[in-house]
Formats: C-alpha cells, structure tokens, sequence
C-alpha cells in the first residue's frame, strides 16, 4: 500500500488553502493510502535543546536519548515512498515550524554524509511534493519580493537524497478572492504538469 508522509505546515491548520489542496491530491489520487501527518503549526516539535544540539555535533550514538525526537521524524520519512508539503511563505522562506522539522531531520552521518565532494544524502529517494501558498508573489512579471524558500527546500532536500520535487505555488493569496481563485486555477494547471502527481482536479474540488 502507498504510505504518504504529509507535513502541513500552515498556522491555519486545515483551513490553509494549500493543506486543503493537499488532502484532495491525496484522496484523488491514492483514496487507499495510508497517511502519515504531521501538523507542525498547531503541533509544534519541541524546540532543539542543548542535549540534541551536542549529540549532533559529537557523533553520539542513534540511539542516544537526545535523538528520540529525530530519530521518530526520520522514521515516518523513512517509512513513506512519498511526501507531500504544504506550506505557507513566510518571511520569504520556510515559516520556522517547518525549519525545525528540517533541523531534526537533516543531520550528519544520519540522513547526510559529508565527503570532500560535499553532503551526499542518505535517504531513498521518492517522489515529493510541495505546495506553497504566499500572500504576494514572487514569481513571474508581479513579483516584488525575493523567493528563498523554492531554492532553500529544494537544497534541504537534495542534501537527504529526495530529488524527485515539485512544487506548486500559489501566490497571491492575499489580494483578495479573484487572485486566490486564480491562485487555485494555476495550481491545477501545474498539477496537470508534473511528472510525479499527474491529476486533473475539477476546480469545484479544489476552490
Ligand atoms: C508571519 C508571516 C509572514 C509572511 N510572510 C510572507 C512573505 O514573505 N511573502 C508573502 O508573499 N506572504 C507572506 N505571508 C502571507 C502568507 O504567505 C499567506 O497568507 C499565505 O496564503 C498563507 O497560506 P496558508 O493559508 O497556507 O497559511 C506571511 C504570513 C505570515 C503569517
């Protein structure tokens, strides 16, 4: 069976456009998949402590107590043949519950080998997906504001080994209901596009 690790990282929570366009995904796409989810904006991770902060530097052992928390998010990824991200921007980039995910996730020796050649992931690599909403765009001839999550993510998870992404954004959410309906309809389009998540949502779904 298909098992699909979902990380919904809006403080939103499941009234975030882009975690509710990744739940219809994952119902027409896979209705019979088993899912992992991970709300990391209403269920925060605990913040990183000294204890996980040495560990990770000084090699300690898998199993030390301090990984515990790391060791259970590199599981569930472990466990999925696919990801599906939903987040919003913030502050042109990841907002920080999801950096904290990656903080416990991306980590030497464990997910990543460093080598003279640079950091070589780890992990098996499998199909993702990240949908990025945005209030204002930063993409195309309206953009007026850098874009350093696309590139950032895309980098945090080449260094795990998961080179299989594509993203969808949605931007201009914040320019009232025709653009995020139009948001929406250009979602769709690049759903249609993508190499790993073919599919053709009628717009009464997704709006
Ligand atoms: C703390 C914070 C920072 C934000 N920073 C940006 C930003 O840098 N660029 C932008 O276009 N929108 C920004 N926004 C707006 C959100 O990206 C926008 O409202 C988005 O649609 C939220 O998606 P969601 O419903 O999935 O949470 C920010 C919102 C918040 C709460």
């Amino acid at each position: 069976m298909k098992r699909i690790l979902l990380l919904e990282c809006s403080p939103h929570g499941q009234h975030a456009r882009g975690n509710r366009l990744a739940r219809q995904v994952i119902e027409q796409r896979w209705p019979a998949a088993e899912l992992i989810e991970r709300d990391l904006a209403t269920q925060p991770l605990p913040p990183l402590s000294g204890d996980y902060a040495t560990a990770l530097t000084g090699s300690a052992p898998f199993d030390d107590p301090a990984f515990a928390c790391s060791e259970t998010l590199i599981g569930e990824l472990e466990r999925s043949d696919c990801l599906i991200i939903a987040t919003p921007m913030h502050n042109f980039t990841v907002p920080a519950a999801l950096k904290l995910w990656i903080d416990y996730v991306l980590r030497i020796h464990r997910t990543f080998a460093a080598t003279p050649q640079g950091k070589v992931g780890l992990l098996e690599d499998r199909p993702t997906l990240v949908l990025v909403s945005a209030g204002g765009f930063y993409q195309g001839e309206r953009a007026r504001q850098p874009d350093f999550l696309t590139a950032y993510l895309r980098h945090v998870l080449g260094t795990l080994g998961i080179t299989q992404v594509e993203f969808i954004h949605l931007q201009g959410m914040a320019h009232g209901a025709d653009a995020a309906n139009a948001a929406l309809q250009g979602a769709l389009a690049q759903l249609e596009r993508t190499a790993y998540f073919p599919l053709s949502l009628s717009t009464e779904i997704a709006s």
